[in-house]
């Protein structure tokens, strides 16, 4: 059997930064209550629409993962793509990859998991790798939140949190049983559905109703997330699913050189870091710069922190994340 390791990763953001300051300018909100609820300092929103697009800012976010790799685009022989926010209600975007990349006509998946995504496919591929059938799958997370976000005062509770960005890996099969993906783990609790969901428009509802309405105050084209009961059930399924990676190959939390959680919110990342018995350096946040990418925040931090020399060969890396569905997942690789 194969191993799947990670060749290359890479991240794309927006060069438009929007501190907590620029959004109390249009909403009742203040640099102080985002930062002690959230840690986020600020956030990359494309400055204008059609500037940019979660297909395209996950086509850099790939360009850059493939280059360091140390391979072309012709090597990539399946794309996953992550994403919550997608270009069109359908085809999802991992298509359009393929195009931008000039890639043949290789198989194009989506993942619809939300903020979990970037973990359930890194499963997907695992298991593609792992059978042979194929040698170098490229995974993205791509967001583009803010063309979908309430930017006014009734939607702050959610639209202070959200950024936009993209991150992206190169997993290849390797002959080498000492490293590469040693284990993934996927949940889900669909009673808990529409306590972080958009509703609307949708199949569920009837378009044409809709367009026949056209009513300003429907909120169902925007986001929703009950947000401290997200927050309680986030903070049990981190810790939960780390702990069930970690028996699964018979290591505990000390053997953990780095954890990336999904950037959801400091405070999460925090109780999990002290839970766990972890020291603040095992763990990688940068949700103070980015706020909350949901598919893109894993990718992103990982490509941040193989930048900034936090990750190294021999070290075991810990993926964890909780999301919308509910949805939640974690990964234990041997870098
Ligand atoms: O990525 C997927 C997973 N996501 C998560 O795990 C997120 C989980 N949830 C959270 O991170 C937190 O619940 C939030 C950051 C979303 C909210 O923090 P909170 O401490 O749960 O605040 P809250 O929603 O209970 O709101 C407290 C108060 C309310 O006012 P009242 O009713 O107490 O008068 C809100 O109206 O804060 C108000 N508020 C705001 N005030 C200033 C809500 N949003 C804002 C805002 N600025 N942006």
């Amino acid at each position: 059997m194969k191993r799947t390791v990670i060749a290359g990763v890479g991240h794309y953001v927006p060069e438009n930064v929007v501190t907590n300051n620029d959004l109390s300018k249009i909403m009742e909100t203040s640099d102080q209550w985002i930062q002690e609820r959230t840690g986020i300092q600020e956030r990359r929103w494309v400055s204008a629409e059609g500037e940019d697009s979660t297909s395209g800012m996950g086509t850099k976010a790939a360009r850059n993962a493939i280059a360091d790799a140390g391979l072309e685009p012709k090597d990539i022989d399946f794309i996953i793509f992550a994403p919550l926010s997608p270009d069109y209600y359908f085809p999802g975007p991992g298509v359009q990859v393929q195009e931008n990349l000039g890639i043949d006509t290789i198989g194009a998946l989506d993942v619809r998991n939300q903020c979990s995504g970037f973990v359930y496919g890194l499963s997907v591929a695992d298991q593609f790798i792992k059978t042979g059938m194929y040698k170098n799958v490229l995974l993205i997370g791509s967001e583009l939140h803010s063309g979908g976000l309430d930017k006014t005062t009734r939607g702050r509770g959610v639209s202070v949190i959200f950024g936009d960005g993209a991150g992206a890996v190169v997993l290849q099969a390797s002959d080498d049983q000492s490293k590469g993906v040693l284990t993934t783990k996927l949940h889900s609790e669909g009673k808990h559905a529409k306590e972080l969901a958009l509703l609307g428009p949708a199949t569920d509802r009837w378009v044409d109703r809709i367009i026949a309405e056209n009513d300003p105050d429907d909120m169902s084209y925007y986001p929703y997330m009950n947000g401290n009961f997200v927050f309680k059930h986030a903070v049990t399924r981190f810790q939960e699913v780390i702990l069930e990676a970690l028996a699964d190959v018979n290591k505990d939390a000390s053997d953990i050189d780095l954890l990336i959680p999904h950037q959801a919110n400091l405070r999460i990342s925090q109780f999990v870091q002290k839970k766990m018995g972890l020291g603040p350096d095992k763990v990688f946040n940068n949700i103070m710069k980015y706020g909350n990418t949901t598919a893109a925040s894993i990718p992103i931090a990982l490509s941040e922190a193989k930048q900034e020399g936090r990750v190294k060969e021999g070290d075991l890396l810990c993926l964890a994340a909780f999301g919308s569905g509910f949805t939640w997942a974690s990964a234990l690789i041997q870098l």
